[in-house]
């Protein structure tokens, strides 16, 4: 009997041990972005706790049933080994997807040896303008998974078909590992079939100690470039966190507004002036009009407007306020009839943290909320740009349409 005892004693601790190294050695923090390429390639990154040399992608067309499994194509992983805040060493890996076929549906997974993800499916871009819909998700940046979760799932919801994610900034309110941890859970499998675009915001930047306190830096923490597998067309100082994405007929320009934004506005001029797509929205964390309480920052105004008015840059999608503001058409910093030229000017929050509504712009805006956590679906079609904003628990809060 005792022998018996131990015996299973035995076989219960190699049990564990096994169920152990599975986890830590399974793919996780699987993620799609975007490359400036969408109906030709896709960039996936994941990462795992323990060290692979042989990680791999391997992908397909898709097919009714399993025999795409025939037909693997196997793309080996760039390795980048991280430290977390909380000293583990981590294992991140991505790789690009090439001369895929434009609106072509594909299957993949990550991993290495025995051990891999789920077949993951997405869907490469039109190399046409068709319509699209897109997904907008304002600051997470706290208790992601308490409260964050049911805001992506709900924009899933509402939008499953949705083309691609644009978040910006300020994901996390820290870089810590247990925040990107719980960003990820609340992305879940929409991270996986949904390629993301995104940019920092001030939150994802180094803190530092400047005469005894605590500010941001202008230092990207490196806990980003890891994450995520963006495009390089930017200026070369905003490796991934400043570039630009053609999409079926809309030019994304995606910015890092915490610093140098002077200088970005160089390249974003460039940008605008070789730009032959229908629409132009432009995507960065620091609001153009300041809607939070108390704020009124010039950082983002100053360099960029007069650009966004001069090009004709159709809609202006950001954050960091903790409020909602959408305004009218704006031109020359004054409302103008809809059927003018101008540009509307998006405030959005997805996470509970909330500031009080700033008055200052009032009379350019069209809709104005304080406490509501909100995600938005942008219908891009032939000639209409329509926009909706929806509340957490799924009501439409807010919808307008542009036309051309
Ligand atoms: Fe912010």
């Amino acid at each position: 009997m005792k022998r018996n005892f131990l015996l299973l004693f035995f076989l219960s601790v190699l049990l564990q041990i096994n169920i152990y190294s599975q986890q830590s050695a399974a793919p996780e923090r699987i993620i799609l972005n975007l490359t400036e390429n969408p109906s030709r390639e896709i960039a996936v990154t994941w990462r795992t706790e323990q060290q692979f040399t042989n990680s791999e992608i391997q992908f397909a067309q898709s097919t009714s049933w399993i025999e795409f499994k025939n037909n693997v194509i196997k793309v080996p992983a760039i390795e980048e080994n991280f430290m977390t805040d909380d000293g583990k060493a981590v294992y991140h890996y991505s790789a690009i997807l090439k001369n895929l076929q434009p609106k072509t549906n594909y299957l993949y997974r990550v991993g290495h040896d025995s051990i891999w993800s789920e077949w993951n499916q997405f869907t490469t871009a039109s190399n046409e303008n068709i319509p699209f819909k897109f997904l907008f998700i304002g600051d997470p940046q706290n208790d992601i998974k308490e409260h964050c979760s049911r805001v992506f799932r709900q924009a899933y919801k509402t939008a499953p078909d949705a083309a691609l994610l644009l978040f910006t900034g300020d994901l996390v309110t820290n870089t810590s590992d247990i925040l990107w941890s719980e960003f990820f859970d609340a992305g879940g499998f929409i991270f996986r079939t949904i390629p993301s675009i995104l940019t920092p915001g001030n939150h994802e930047h180094k803190l530092v100690k400047v005469d005894g306190k605590f500010q941001r830096s202008k230092i990207l923490d490196p806990s980003w470039n890891v994450h995520f597998t963006l495009p390089e067309n930017g200026p070369k100082e905003f490796k991934e966190s400043s570039y630009y994405v053609d999409y079926q007929g809309v030019r994304f320009i995606i910015l890092n507004s915490h610093y140098n934004v002077k200088e970005q506005a160089v390249w974003v001029e460039k940008v605008l002036q070789n730009n032959s797509n229908k629409w132009t929205v432009a995507a960065f964390h620091v609001p153009i009009y300041s809607m939070g309480s108390g704020r009124d920052s010039k950082v983002t105004r100053e360099p960029l407007m007069p650009l966004f008015d001069k090009y004709g840059v159709d809609l202006v999608l950001t954050g960091h306020d903790h409020a909602y503001g959408r305004s009218k058409k704006i031109y020359g910093g004054k409302v103008v009839p809809d059927s003018s030229k101008g540009t509307v000017y998006v405030v959005s929050v997805s996470g509970p943290k909330m500031y009080a509504l700033n008055p200052l712009y009032k009379d350019l805006m069209a809709k104005t909320a304080a406490n509501v956590s909100l995600f938005q679906v942008i219908y891009v079609e032939k000639n209409q740009l329509k926009y909706q904003s929806f509340t957490a628990d799924g009501n439409l809060f807010d919808t307008f349409f542009l036309t051309k």
